[in-house]
């Protein structure tokens, strides 16, 4: 589907007309050829005059030097050779006190970096004696001056009595101006109106009221200070009747602009940037460094927004970790050690609008997982990872009046790289969940696995809702190779431990024989109402090292 979205007219740079403001709401006026008029019956000379003129001298008894000049305005006009070649002129308009000892004015523009532009407008003599007294008006509008060219004016009395000087400043129009653009040729970029195709990711792009005579040029670019160019650059030549190009484009970027200009020296560009408002598209390129842990993005655009990490909960809102957001500036953003895990997500928010992307959603950059199996009768709970990390584990229950898993109980686990330890919990427990949470890391989400239902004709839930008759026991089991240490496990109230009289005994001989299952075999101890025993291993352990926690 294409859709005209809307024609160009404005130049990249915006409007800092001053003075030169006023005229482009009226429009310029045009003039054939420049010149000085005088008040009726004035008659007025033009000469050249030099900024150097001789130091000032005392004016006459009777001037009143605070009343000479009444007003003096100054304004652009244009003066057209062609349609599109027109010029800047400085008018400017003086109203003054004419006395006899005025023998006329001396008017300079005064620009940087350019030679001073003075001219003395001389009243001949007969028309001054006659005039003398009145009030007349003084114009001339000879001096060139350049789109948004800033230029000081100076008007003095010609003889110069010292008192008797104005000056001020003027900016010319910029090429904002609608005159300036279709005449001036500073101005004159062409308009640029599109199509979009979004299937093809193409743009259609057409040019009109470009400089007569020459090929003009389109491309499209990457707006950050400067626009920098990417991708095709096409030439329309100033033969061709259609004068459209198509551009191809990958993504629509807000920064993405069309840029146009004539194929002359320091041609003024057009910019139109079709997908400015499209600052969903910039919330791609997240990278993670899994040696590192460092999640990364880097803004494709210039773009005010924030960044924060955050956990998508199952209703589908993303919760901000912790001391994890960062405003965007130019640079990189970085989020170092942070735990990939599918549920943790980036949120970048601006305009009060928020977008979320979980780069890790994809399970295969996953670095740990909580297991849980159906095993005669019971579940099986598993943690495996695929580095050495450590967790903290924590038991929750969720209570009628919040949805809120209040934890009971944590303790922290160290999983060895590759290798799953299981985690049983047996005996009922209602509504209960474990919270994991990788603790080597700054960021990380905490996951919550809900571990079952007491509600026999509950529907079937996915493999962690399978319905287990748990005891109240946790039992941490290396799964393949015996621990050396036995990990201590301690849920609930007081946990009494002893001291494991063996740690080697059986370790060399379970790596020999690979049929050692860690298999958890139903430990059981009804729970003792005062407290819990961490029962030593080894007497017990016939096959496999564990540790148990017995807690009521
Ligand atoms: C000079 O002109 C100013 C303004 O027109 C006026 O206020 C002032 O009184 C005049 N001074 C003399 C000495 O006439
Ligand atoms: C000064 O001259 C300009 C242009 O002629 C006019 O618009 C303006 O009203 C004048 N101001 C005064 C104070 O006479
Ligand atoms: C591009 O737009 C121009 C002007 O609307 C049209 O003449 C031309 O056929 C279009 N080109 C394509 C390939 O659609
Ligand atoms: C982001 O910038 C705003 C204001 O510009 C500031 O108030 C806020 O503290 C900054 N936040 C961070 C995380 O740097
Ligand atoms: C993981 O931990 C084990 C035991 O502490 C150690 O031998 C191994 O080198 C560690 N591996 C990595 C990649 O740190
Ligand atoms: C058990 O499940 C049934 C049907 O799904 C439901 O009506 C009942 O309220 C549930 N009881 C509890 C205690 O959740």
């Amino acid at each position: 589907m294409k859709m005209i979205l809307w024609v160009a007219l404005l130049m990249s740079h915006c409007c800092l007309g001053l003075n030169g403001a006023a005229a482009e709401s009226r429009g310029l006026e045009t003039i054939q050829k420049c010149g000085t008029r005088c008040s009726r019956g004035l008659h007025c000379t033009t000469k050249p005059d030099s900024l150097f003129s001789p130091p000032c001298q005392n004016p006459p008894e009777g001037l009143n030097t605070s009343s000479v000049f009444h007003n003096i305005s100054l304004s652009t006009v244009m003066r057209c050779e062609g349609r599109q070649q027109c010029s800047l002129h400085l008018r400017i308009k003086t109203q003054l006190q004419l006395t006899e000892a005025i023998h006329g004015v001396s008017i300079c523009t005064v620009t940087a970096g350019m030679m001073a532009n003075c001219r003395i407008l001389g009243f001949k003599r007969s028309s001054r004696e006659r005039m003398s007294g009145q009030q007349v008006e003084v114009e001339n509008d000879c001096a060139d001056i350049s789109v948004s060219q800033r230029s000081q004016v100076i008007v003095k009395t010609v003889p110069n009595y010292c008192g008797v000087t104005w000056t001020d400043t003027y900016q010319a129009p910029e090429c904002v101006n609608e005159d300036l653009q279709r005449h001036v040729p500073e101005c004159i970029t062409g308009r640029l109106s599109y199509d979009v195709n979004s299937k093809t990711n193409e743009l259609n792009v057409s040019v009109s009221d470009m400089l007569e005579d020459h090929n003009y040029h389109l491309r499209l670019c990457l707006k950050h200070f400067i626009c920098a160019g990417t991708g095709a650059n096409k030439l329309i030549k100033k033969e061709e009747p259609v004068k459209s190009a198509i551009l191809p484009y990958s993504r629509p970027l807000p920064c993405l602009c069309i840029e146009g200009w004539s194929t002359v020296m320091d041609a003024p560009r057009v910019q139109v940037c079709p997908f400015k408002d499209r600052l969903e598209e910039l919330w791609f390129g997240i990278n993670f460094d899994p040696l590192e842990g460092t999640l990364s993005w880097e803004p494709t655009c210039p773009v005010r927004a924030v960044v924060a990490l955050c956990q998508k909960r199952e209703d589908g809102v993303c919760v901000d970790l912790p001391h994890a957001s960062q405003n965007i500036s130019r640079k990189k953003i970085t989020f170092s050690q942070v735990d990939p895990h599918s549920q943790l997500c980036m949120k970048f928010t601006a305009d009060s609008k928020s977008w979320t992307r979980c780069p890790f959603a994809d399970a295969k950059f996953q670095a740990w997982e909580v297991v849980v199996t159906k095993k005669e009768g019971h579940e099986d709970v598993t943690m495996s990872s695929q580095i050495n990390a450590t967790f903290s584990v924590g038991l929750c229950v969720k209570s009628e009046e919040s949805s809120e898993c209040r934890v009971t109980k944590t303790h922290i686990m160290h999983v060895e790289k590759h290798k799953s330890v299981g985690l049983k919990l047996a005996e009922e427990l209602c509504s209960s969940c474990l919270q994991v949470k990788r603790l080597d890391v700054k960021f990380a989400a905490t996951i919550t696995h809900c571990l079952g239902q007491c509600n026999d004709s509950a529907e079937p839930r996915p493999v962690i809702s399978i319905r287990a008759s748990m005891d109240l026991t946790w039992i941490v089991v290396p799964a393949g190779v015996c621990l050396s240490a036995i990990i201590i496990i301690a849920l609930f109230l007081q946990v009494h431990q002893r001291r494991k009289q063996k740690r080697n005994g059986c370790s060399s001989e379970k790596q020999t024989d690979p049929s050692l299952d860690c298999v958890v075999s139903a430990y059981q101890t009804k729970p003792v109402l005062h407290g819990g025993v961490l029962i030593p291993d080894s007497p017990l352990c016939e096959d496999t090292e564990r540790a148990n926690l017995i807690s009521d």
